[in-house]
């Protein structure tokens, strides 16, 4: 069927990834891009898709009714049914220990003005991308299902776990036709440079000191991006409405076996590693039992992390004007302030 997407944050990593995806997958559909280009909002991750008569940009602002209004002003140009994917968000767990109000105001204010909006529109989905970080931590075994308690731990998990209730009392107050995923860490192209992976890639490409947070023994479950945007565009077209989707690759590394790999990689030694001050209350371990979209969806991730690592690395390797650009004058002034002079 052909769609209107109206996506949030589309010049962000997943959102870009997403929106790339979609251009070539569902080449038919028109592809709305609201993004209010915060630090983490770089167009140049899309200069595939301009001049493509069927890609809207609308530079504004979730929190802003307005700016909501001027991308359904945009989507009115495509035909189908509407739809949002909602990825916008403040994303960096760090930043949210720095300064948590952008974090309650995007995340959830921003999110309450797009489910009024939505619901004023009649929007046919509305797919909230939520995050594993809203189960809190686990101990060495076990894994998330999509009923394990919402326990948050940073103020980045506890705005996002704000928006998903948000998300799901319009499902059951007014009919509202929500759904929810919560994925695990993504990695790939287009990632911005202050989350590990790409962090590591740019240090070790430069032979600098890598920062490992406490004993590097913290376990996160690794998904290609690709991999992320595929299992979203199954649930936006084959999920039930209400449904919250665990999406997650089984693929649980060590903060310090991922730094290994990637300096194994740029032939630098181990000695480079840091071990600095932990991040407060950092989660132990997440891992992600993707079981019911798995079961329900046909979805499960295509790629390896033995693959996809390397052709991360590689993207990073190639792209060296794109990390310049993006290490800004900002970006350099929040290092600072994270890791000291
Ligand atoms: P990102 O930080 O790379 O991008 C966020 C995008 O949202 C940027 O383009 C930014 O300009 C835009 N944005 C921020 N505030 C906005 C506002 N008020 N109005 C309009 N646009 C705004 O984030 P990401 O890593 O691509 O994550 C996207 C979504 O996926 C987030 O909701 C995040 O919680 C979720 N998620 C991320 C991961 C991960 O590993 N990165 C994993 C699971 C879920
Ligand atoms: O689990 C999904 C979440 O993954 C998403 O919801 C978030 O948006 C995304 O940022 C990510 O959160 P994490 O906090 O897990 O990602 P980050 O890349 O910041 O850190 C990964 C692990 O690496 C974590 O245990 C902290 C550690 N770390 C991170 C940095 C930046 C370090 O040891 N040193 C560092 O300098």
């Amino acid at each position: 069927m052909t769609r209107t997407l109206i996506v949030t944050g589309g010049a962000g990593f997943i959102g870009s990834n997403f929106l790339l995806t979609l251009a070539k997958e569902r080449p038919d559909w028109t592809l709305v891009n609201l993004d209010a280009l915060t630090y983490a909002g770089n167009l140049e991750n899309l200069v595939e898709l301009e001049g493509n008569p069927r890609c809207h940009f609308v530079h504004g602002d979730i929190c802003e009714r307005a700016d909501v209004e001027r991308a359904f002003e945009a989507a009115a140009k495509g035909s189908g049914p509407v739809s949002i994917v909602h990825f916008a968000a403040e994303s960096h767990v760090d930043r949210s220990i720095q300064s948590s109000l952008p974090f309650v105001r995007t995340n959830v204010l921003g999110t309450q003005v797009l489910i009024d909006a939505a619901r004023a529109h009649g929007v046919e989905r509305f797919v909230h991308v939520s995050t594993d970080e809203v189960y809190g931590s686990l101990g060495e075994r076990g894994y998330f299902t999509e009923e394990t308690p919402l326990a948050p731990n940073s103020p980045y998990s506890a705005s996002k776990a704000g928006s998903d209730l948000l998300v799901r009392a319009a499902v059951h107050t007014f009919g509202f036709p929500g759904l929810i995923t919560r994925c695990s860490n993504n990695y790939g192209p287009y990632q911005f440079p202050e989350k590990l992976i790409p962090l590591v890639i740019s240090l070790a490409s430069e032979g600098k000191p890598i920062p490992v947070y406490g004993d590097g023994l913290h376990v996160r479950d690794w998904l290609y991006v690709v991999d992320h945007c595929e299992a979203i565009l199954a649930v936006l077209e084959r999920g039930t409405v209400g449904s919250t989707y665990n999406i997650g690759g089984h693929n649980e590394y060590p903060n310090l076996e991922i730094v290994r790999r990637i300096l194994s990689a740029f032939g630098q030694p181990e000695s480079l590693i840091q071990f600095v001050k932990d991040r407060p209350g950092h989660d132990r371990r997440y891992a992600i039992d993707a079981s019911r979209i798995e079961r329900e969806l046909g979805w499960r991730p295509r790629w390896r992390f033995e693959d996809a690592l390397p052709r991360t690395i590689a993207w990073y390797r190639s792209q060296t004007q794109w990390l310049q650009r993006v290490r800004n004058g900002a970006y350099r002034e929040y290092l600072r302030r994270q890791y000291g002079p």
